[in-house]
Parts: C-alpha cells; sequence; structure tokens
C-alpha cells in the first residue's frame, strides 16, 4: 500500500519522480479550459474521498479539481458531519470507507489520527495536513521552485516565522532532496529538533538563525506561513504576533535577500502581518504558481498512490 503520509517517509527517488510527474502533466493541459479532462483519465472508474476537520480552500479545490480532470468522482466530507466527530473509531471509519473509495484524502489535527487512518485503511491515504506536516503543499513549493530557477538541489531555502506543520515539511525534503534552509524566527517556535537532526544526517545544512536580514543573506528562496494557524488556540493571536513581528516579509528583508530570491508562501496570508502587500504582489512573489502547482503536484502523488 502506497500511502503519501510524509515527506521524509517517501523515497527521494519517488519524490524525484512525482515531482518529474507533475512537470509533464502540467505541461500536458496548458492553456486548456479547467473542465477539460487530462488526456489519460488515470482516476477513470476511481471514487476518491477528501475528509476535511479542518478548514480548506486551496486543498479542498485543487484535489477536487485534480480528480475530476483525471476521470474521477470525489466526495467531499466534513469530519463533524461524519460518525468519525461524533465517536466512531478511526479503524472503523478507515475500514468501511475502504470499502467505498478508491483512495482518502484527510485534513486533520493529530498526526496519530492520519497513522491509524493509514493502517486500518485497505486503500491509499494522502496527507492533506496535520499540526506536524503538510507534504502536498511541499511537493508544490518545490515543483514551482524547479519551474522559475531548476533544480533545487544545492540551493538555500530561507523559512521566516513559525516552525510548525509547512516548515517542518519542508525541512524534511532539504535531506531528502539535497539542498539547504536556514530557519529564521523566535526561539519558542523554532522546528522541531527531531526533524532538523533527521535532515542534517542526510547531509542538509539546517542552521538556526535568531536575525532574519542575516538569515536571508544569499537565499534563493524566502518562504513563509501565517502566524496563527488552525490548531493554534485564538487566546496565543496577541503573543504569537508580538513574537513573530520581526520575523515580517517586507521590502527591507527581501532587498536583503537580493533580487533573484524568490517569495513563496502556502496561502491563506494574512497581508500586512507575514507578509507586506508589496511583497506578496512584488516581482519575486511566485505565490499563485505555487498554489495552482497544488493542482498539477497532487495527480503526480494521486497516481503514485495507485501504483501508476
Ligand atoms: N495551502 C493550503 O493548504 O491552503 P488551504 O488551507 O486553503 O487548503
Ligand atoms: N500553518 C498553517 C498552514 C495552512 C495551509 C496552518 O496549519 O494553519
Amino acid at each position: 500500500m502506497k500511502h503519501f503520509l510524509d515527506i521524509n517517509t517517501t523515497d527521494p527517488a519517488d519524490l524525484r519522480s512525482m515531482l518529474d510527474e507533475a512537470h509533464r502533466i502540467k505541461k500536458a493541459r496548458a492553456g486548456k479550459p479547467k473542465g477539460t479532462p487530462d488526456a489519460e483519465a488515470a482516476l477513470a472508474d476511481h471514487v476518491v474521498a477528501l475528509i476535511f476537520e479542518k478548514p480548506s480552500t486551496r486543498t479542498r479545490v485543487s484535489f477536487d479539481v485534480g480528480v475530476r480532470q483525471m476521470g474521477g468522482e470525489t466526495l467531499v466530507l466534513s469530519g463533524s458531519e461524519m460518525q468519525l466527530g461524533h465517536g466512531e473509531s478511526i479503524p472503523d471509519t478507515a475500514r468501511v470507507l475502504s470499502r467505498y473509495v478508491d483512495l482518502i484524502m484527510i485534513r486533520t489535527f493529530e498526526e496519530s489520527a492520519l497513522q491509524e487512518l493509514a493502517d486500518f485503511a485497505s486503500v491509499p491515504v494522502i496527507n492533506g495536513l496535520t499540526n506536524r506536516s503538510h507534504p502536498c503543499q511541499i511537493m508544490a513549493d518545490i515543483l514551482t521552485f524547479e519551474e522559475h530557477r531548476g533544480a533545487i538541489s544545492g540551493k538555500k531555502i530561507v523559512w521566516l516565522g513559525d516552525g510548525n506543520n509547512v516548515c517542518a515539511s519542508f525541512i524534511q525534503a532539504a535531506g531528502q532532496l539535497g539542498f539547504d534552509l536556514t530557519f529564521t524566527g523566535p526561539e519558542r517556535l523554532d522546528p522541531e529538533a527531531e526533524f532538523v537532526e533527521e535532515a542534517r544526517g542526510k547531509g542538509s545544512k539546517i542552521e538556526i538563525e535568531r536575525d532574519p536580514v542575516k538569515a536571508v543573506d544569499g537565499a534563493d528562496l524566502v518562504v513563509t506561513d501565517t502566524w496563527v494557524s488552525m490548531h493554534d488556540a485564538l487566546s496565543t493571536r496577541e503573543r504569537r504576533h508580538n513574537m513573530l513581528r520581526p520575523y515580517q516579509v517586507n521590502d527591507e528583508l527581501m532587498e536583503a535577500a537580493g533580487k533573484d530570491a524568490l517569495f513563496m508562501h502556502c496561502l491563506p496570508a494574512h497581508r500586512g502581518e507575514e507578509v507586506t502587500d508589496k511583497v506578496m504582489d512584488g516581482p519575486q512573489s511566485v505565490v499563485f504558481d505555487e498554489a495552482e502547482n497544488r493542482l498539477h503536484a497532487q495527480k503526480a502523488v494521486m497516481r503514485w498512490c495507485l501504483g501508476q
């Protein structure tokens, strides 16, 4: 069973072949209306369940449209409206859904819930974000980087702000695909040491630098994320904003990074907080290519899960 649960648990050669496949899939449908079916109809006769226990715009729409373009059907399910949200166990949910659908994508809170679903499902499971990781996002980010700048191996990525889920998947990708990553943010929001050590052990340079201006020196890519994630208590908002304010991506910071550095954000962005309007809409920003690439990258992920 090929589940897509995390970047660090997926073979680097498989990650590479999914990225190459995503490039090919994107090129093949360039300029066509969004409803045009893909030539291959790779998901013909397949049903995909998309389960959301947290809000989503990109993940929901890109998976739904992607499956349709591949000739399949989707069921978009909200965790709270399922029996899952009313006491039915994850193992039972996994076993039941596996009798109806060919593939399950889930966005949930705890990583243990994702793992349990995968353990008990007899169809592939895809991680659509947990509190700890967001692997589909990073596949799209690397696809985007490579479209603009060529191979990511050996490049320097600088992450600003909160070292949580999206950052964790980026650090895992550094180890798997051979690039370097500098994290700059407040110590309380450092990425998990386990992920940092793992990527270092695979030969990547993972640095922690508290000074954001120093951190971005020589960056090929500057990335940030929201200051308050979906799993963070709203009561922590003010404290988090105070800690993170020095790490806003603005003109001065992009100038320190240099004009060749790209800017990415997984979105949704909170303009005026972690990033200014000028950077979001400026010439170095590729955030909307990045959002589009969720569609193409996830098609390659789904095909890989199904052994295609
Ligand atoms: N980047 C991302 O996963 O966006 P959504 O929360 O809108 O799915
Ligand atoms: N870190 C953010 C990412 C949203 C796509 C969150 O978990 O809310």
